[in-house]
């Protein structure tokens, strides 16, 4: 019996080595240590043997199943290696590369279409004498909801559209409208800037919905500007953006920060206004909220209403990606597939 154990574990260590995936590797498992496999096999036959040997050949096919286990374990360790290797080694890229020096089995990486749309659209500010600012995505509830008028009251503050940290006084940001808040106490009047950036909703997905998303902040503030001002530059700029005239309308919106509110709608440029998965088959998508700063958010901002006044708005840029691109669904955006980013190296 011993000997059939040695000759069993000797099979063994000669063919581990062909083993060449996992697949394989399960059957091959099972074959040695399986219920049917060959140890179990062997073990059946211990009834048979006195008390005396029962307990030596016991004991060494314990070793014997300990050690198989240990080499079954390496062995697939290198087998999962060698494939995350052969897929690093196929999708490998030189960030660092453009198309004009790609080299001989080089990839050369592409950037991801959000980063193209948001990189045009602050060179579109920029031409317009806008600033850049930046704000965090852990953020308190001062900055995401009080200073901009939104009482706890106010549906958004919910469970169910934010991500609240455990000590229910931070958060992952709902909009982009932080930025307002930080910019206001930076700055001194007149001024406008522009914030694009990661938010966060506890959203349920699909073709138009996404828990992370991306939004541009917007705020001018100056002497008597007034809603046809800030109507005009927003039609402007998405006349710029799409490089066509297209058609808006607007809607009164309700945002605590803002009064009176708004939101844009554009035609959806997937269907052309008749319809799909995108717009909700009503053939506009929702654009951009947009408003007059309230006077309140202002004097938050310790800037005096009486003298000032501004608009500040909110654009998606997500859904405006996905419209100048014309990618049909907001997941693909995030699903970090090299495949679909490298589609837009191109544009
Ligand atoms: N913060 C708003 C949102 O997330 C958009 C908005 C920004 C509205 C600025 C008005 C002014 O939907």
């Amino acid at each position: 019996m011993l000997q059939k154990l040695e000759e069993v574990k000797k099979e063994f260590d000669s063919l581990l080595g062909s083993v060449k995936s996992m697949p394989e590797m399960a059957q091959f498992k099972a074959d040695f240590l399986g219920k049917k496999g060959k140890l179990n096999a062997l073990m059946g036959g211990m009834r048979e043997l006195s008390v005396e040997d029962k307990k030596s050949f016991g004991a060494r096919a314990n070793l014997v199943k300990q050690d198989m286990l240990s080499a079954i374990d390496r062995q697939s360790q290198s087998l999962e290696m060698e494939v995350i290797n052969a897929k690093l080694a196929a999708n490998w890229q030189d960030i660092s590369l453009t198309d004009k020096v790609k080299e001989k089995g080089q990839q050369a990486a592409g950037l991801h279409p959000l980063t193209k749309v948001t990189r045009e659209l602050e060179d579109i500010f920029l031409s317009m004498g806008f600033d850049i600012l930046d704000g965090p995505h852990i953020e308190d509830e001062y900055h995401n909801f009080e200073a901009l008028n939104i009482p706890d009251s106010h549906p958004a503050r919910d469970m169910q559209d934010t991500f609240w940290f455990k000590d229910k006084k931070h958060l992952l940001r709902t909009h982009t409208s932080n930025i307002q808040i930080r910019g206001m106490k930076q700055k001194k009047p007149p001024f406008k800037f522009v914030g694009p950036g990661k938010v966060f909703r506890c959203e349920t997905l699909d073709a138009s919905h996404e828990a992370a998303f991306h939004q541009l902040e917007g705020m001018m503030v100056g002497k008597d500007i007034s809603v046809p001002h800030m109507i005009h530059f927003l039609r402007t700029l998405l006349s710029e953006i799409f490089k066509k005239e297209i058609n808006v309308r607007l809607r009164p919106g309700f945002f605590p920060f803002v009064e009176p509110g708004f939101e844009l709608d554009y035609e959806c440029l997937l269907c052309g206004g008749k319809g799909c998965s995108v717009c909700k088959q009503v053939g506009w998508v929702e654009g951009l909220g947009c408003g007059m700063v309230h006077p309140k958010v202002l004097a938050g901002g310790g800037i005096d209403p009486n003298e000032w006044n501004g608009f500040a708005f909110g654009l998606g840029i997500d859904r405006l990606t996905m419209m100048r691109y014309h990618i049909d669904d907001v997941r693909h955006l995030h699903s970090g597939n090299l495949q679909f980013s490298e589609q837009f190296k191109a544009y």
